[in-house]
């Protein structure tokens, strides 16, 4: 009854230059392991369902690295958005799809693009996720007890009671840097991890109340798994407001539910989170490339292609990376400001 929906249609904007709109970070092996970011996930749930069960959703100018990646019998199994619209449209669409094959499924909602380092802690909270949301109408999303006020970030505060799942009392999207600091502060807030469960019946309703305009252009029973689904797609998916699913439904519900692990986990959304989960020389520097001469240089993030060298004196601070066409060299306090930069890039030159 559990089916998985992997979204793997996002850009890595932040990852940039290593992230490409070609090439995203999701399909890059990012962490030197031998297996691309989705790859690693679509690993791990395959410890939590079969793989007929597991779908991948995405942009149809993706469908080829994923097959390349995962292997052509996933063919069937992506689920192929005609353009970008962020996560609330792909989610809508997939529901409607799944719930059409079955009405009474459990859905897991994740990222593509996430580290998770214990997965046994990971697959026992979304084992009891799961039996909550066959029990309950809730909408249940993993929280993470943050470590930094950082505003890339889904806050949640949530009611402590002696069960394991909380009552989530207030969401908030990418909150300024102020109130990021005060959440944290405060220690009432966990972070939204991006990872959501719930029932078929839990998300239609919540889509038909917070996203009635996606609502209607989905609800579409009898085209979905037959062949006038991809005309169907392709001519109504362009009409979806462009929003994500936390700004459509999950601070508006009043029915969110979190549990909270410790799982290991990490966004990867930017160079320094890479940075914190990459393995650093005494003066906090990560390299990669074919060799490094660094003196009087802390805590930079140096990432070369194989045949470089790097030769470093008296940089700290700072995010140098060398990829084809590109060098960015950025000081880390501002990698925020690299998804801007890009786009800007791309469309001057
Ligand atoms: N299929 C598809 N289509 N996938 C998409 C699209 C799309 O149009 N846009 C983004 N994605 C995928 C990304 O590849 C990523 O795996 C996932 O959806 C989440 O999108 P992000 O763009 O990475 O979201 P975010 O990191 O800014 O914020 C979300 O994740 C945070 C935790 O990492 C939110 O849920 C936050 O609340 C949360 O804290
Ligand atoms: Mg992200």
């Amino acid at each position: 009854n559990t089916y998985v929906l992997i979204m793997a249609g996002g850009v890595g904007s932040r990852f940039w230059p290593k992230s490409r709109n070609s090439f995203p970070k999701q399909f890059i092996d990012i962490l030197g392991s031998g297996k691309s970011l989705l790859q690693l996930t679509y690993q791990r749930f395959l410890k939590v369902c079969a793989a007929e069960n597991i779908y991948i959703l995405t942009n149809e100018i993706y469908t080829d690295i994923i097959e390349l990646q995962i292997g052509a019998q996933a063919k069937k199994n992506i689920i192929a958005e005609p353009c970008r619209r962020n996560t609330a449209p792909c989610i809508a669409y997939a529901t409607f799809k799944i719930a059409s094959l079955n009405p009474n499924a459990n859905i897991i909602i994740a990222p593509s693009d996430h580290l998770i380092l214990n997965e046994e802690v990971f697959i026992s909270s979304l084992t009891e996720a799961l039996y909550f949301a066959t029990h309950h109408d809730a909408l249940i999303t993993l929280g993470i007890t943050p470590t930094r006020p950082d505003t890339g970030y889904g806050y949640i505060k949530f009611e402590s009671s002696g069960t394991k799942i909380y009552k989530v009392t207030e969401f908030l999207e990418k909150p300024s840097l102020d109130k990021a600091t005060a959440f944290l502060k405060s220690g009432d807030y966990v972070w939204n991890a991006g990872i959501f469960i719930w029932n078929v019946k839990s998300i239609l309703t919540a889509i038909e109340k917070h996203a009635t305009q996606l609502f209607s252009i989905f609800n579409q029973a009898d085209v979905y798994n037959t062949e006038s689904e991809t005309k169907f797609i392709s001519d109504n998916y362009p009409l979806s407001n462009d929003i994500s699913i936390d700004y459509a439904i999950m601070e508006k519900a009043d029915n969110v539910y979190t549990i909270t692990g410790d799982f290991g986990w990490s966004d990867l959304g930017t160079w320094a989170s890479l940075h914190d989960v990459m393995e650093k020389d005494i003066d906090s520097n990560t390299f990669n490339g074919k060799a490094s001469l660094l003196k009087d240089t802390q805590n930079c993030i140096i990432q070369l292609p194989s045949n470089k060298i790097a030769v470093v004196k008296g940089l700290s601070n700072f995010i140098v990376v060398d990829d084809g066409d590109v060098l960015l060299i950025y000081p880390k306090p501002l990698e925020q400001e690299i998804k801007k930069v890009s786009n800007s890039v791309v469309e001057q030159f």
